[in-house]
């Protein structure tokens, strides 16, 4: 199993240059099979998910060339075949081929396995949208089928603001017949950059990045070419470690607009940021004053931030409160801070902080993705040795974490035992 081993208390200084966005790549490469011809990606991080992604676009006959973060695929002999568990499994975004096979050929089968660390995540909204454009959905276990004799556009309300829905359903309409409007949809970056391809490509879709994104349905879809956008939680991660630990360190190649809740949290806590568009700078200071942060739908805080974010609030003057309304549970990671000697208290998806707290090195786990980055975060300001199991997860998210952190100082290691 890979371990990480952290000695902790050192100052960071350097540059973290910020890779392409894991939860955009993930649909990105599932819409390409959706050309006739091909599509190149640009700025593709080398993360498990998108070699995951790669061997179910092979399964289907698609080509894949991929070198230095950029990725070649020829979709012109794409074939409809089953997507097996044990490929699907490996990510949930695999769900993003439903939307993508139903689109392309009418008809989709896929094992997809439901929920994760984090909550239930049912797929509700995907299959109730498919069903509004047309499509029979057929659920045996694990198994999903959905054919349609033909895909009409629709009117779809979303009941929450669904990032996988709205990207699924834009991927089911964009060939329908007609125009599909989808109404409270999600406005996270993402949902942007997979229309911009999807555009690119010779799609009609309109008012991405707002609640309201319609959909004019088009028979072709030609080669497109797309850069994959910054991973906003990635940039987020490594700021909230620039708090801690920052010493003139530079997080490069960012989106301002994309961490602004994260970038406002931070100084009302008091961290000295010098932000221009595309990279920050930061000085830790000596304390950092208490705050709540309720993570919501973007633009608010972002979910995958609040976990990465507790720990910093383990070193505020004072209480502060950390809420999750997303997911029924990112609290994965508290038992370990707990451990490791953090003061926290949770009530159902809020957790109450006092701090400030010293940290000593443990031995701890990560439950999930987001719950190993506050591992790592919470093992770079430990006094002493923690050792981090379970990394996959991390992996899973985070391109060239321990080499990124090396370069800037920190004492970090991958073993393998
Ligand atoms: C995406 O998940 C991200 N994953 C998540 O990042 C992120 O936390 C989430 O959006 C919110 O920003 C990818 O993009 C691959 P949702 P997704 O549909 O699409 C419920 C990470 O750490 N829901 O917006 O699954 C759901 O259970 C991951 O990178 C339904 O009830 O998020 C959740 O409580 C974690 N029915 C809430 O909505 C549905 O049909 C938000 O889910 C769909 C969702």
């Amino acid at each position: 199993m890979k371990k990480l081993i952290i000695n902790g208390q050192h100052e960071l200084t350097g540059e973290i240059k910020i890779s392409g966005a894991k939860n955009s790549v993930v649909a990105l490469i599932p819409a390409a099979i959706l050309s006739d011809d091909n599509v190149t990606l640009y700025n593709v991080p080398n993360i498990s998910d998108t070699i995951a992604l790669i061997d179910i676009i092979e399964l289907l006959n698609g080509k894949v060339e991929y070198k230095d973060e950029v990725m070649k695929i020829d979709t012109s002999k794409i074939e409809n075949k089953v997507v097996p568990e044990n490929l699907s499994k490996k990510l949930r975004a695999s769900y993003y081929f439903m939307g993508a096979l139903l689109s392309k050929f009418h008809y989709a089968e896929i094992y997809f396995p439901g929920g994760c660390n984090i909550g239930s995540r049912p797929i509700d909204f995907h299959i109730n949208g498919f069903k509004k454009l047309g499509a029979e959905v057929t659920i045996e276990g694990n198994k999903y089928t959905f054919k349609a004799e033909k895909l009409k556009g629709a009117r779809i309300y979303l009941d929450f603001a669904s990032v996988g829905a709205t990207i699924n359903i834009m991927l089911a309409a964009v060939k329908a017949e007609g125009t599909t409007y989808i109404s409270n949809a999600a406005k996270e970056p993402e949902i942007v950059n997979i229309a911009s391809l999807l555009n690119n490509m010779g799609a009609k879709i309109s008012g991405a990045g707002t609640s309201e994104i319609k959909i004019e349905g088009v028979n072709h879809l030609s080669s497109g070419v797309i850069d994959v956008i910054p991973d906003r939680i990635e940039a987020g991660t490594y700021t909230i470690i620039g708090a801690l630990l920052g010493k003139n360190l530079k997080i490069s190649g960012i989106i301002e607009d994309h961490i602004d809740a994260l970038l406002s949290k931070l100084k009302e806590m008091g961290v000295d940021l010098d932000v221009d568009d595309n990279s920050i700078i930061i000085n830790h200071p000596d304390t950092y004053k208490p705050i709540n942060v309720k993570t919501l739908v973007f633009p608010g805080f972002a979910t995958d931030l609040g976990q990465p974010m507790s720990v910093l609030l383990t070193q505020a003057n004072g209480m502060s409160i950390f809420e999750e309304t997303i997911y029924e549970n990112r609290m994965g990671h508290v038992k370990y801070l707990q451990k490791m000697g953090a003061n926290i208290r949770i009530n159902d998806r809020t957790a109450i902080i006092v701090g400030p707290t010293p940290l000593k090195g443990e031995e701890v786990v990560a439950t999930d993705l987001r719950a190993g980055a506050a591992m790592v975060i919470a093992g770079l300001i430990a006094k002493g040795q923690s050792t981090v199991n379970e990394i996959d997860h991390i992996l899973r998210g985070y391109e060239n974490i321990v080499e990124k952190l090396q370069n800037v100082g920190a004492d970090i290691n991958i073993i393998e035992d």
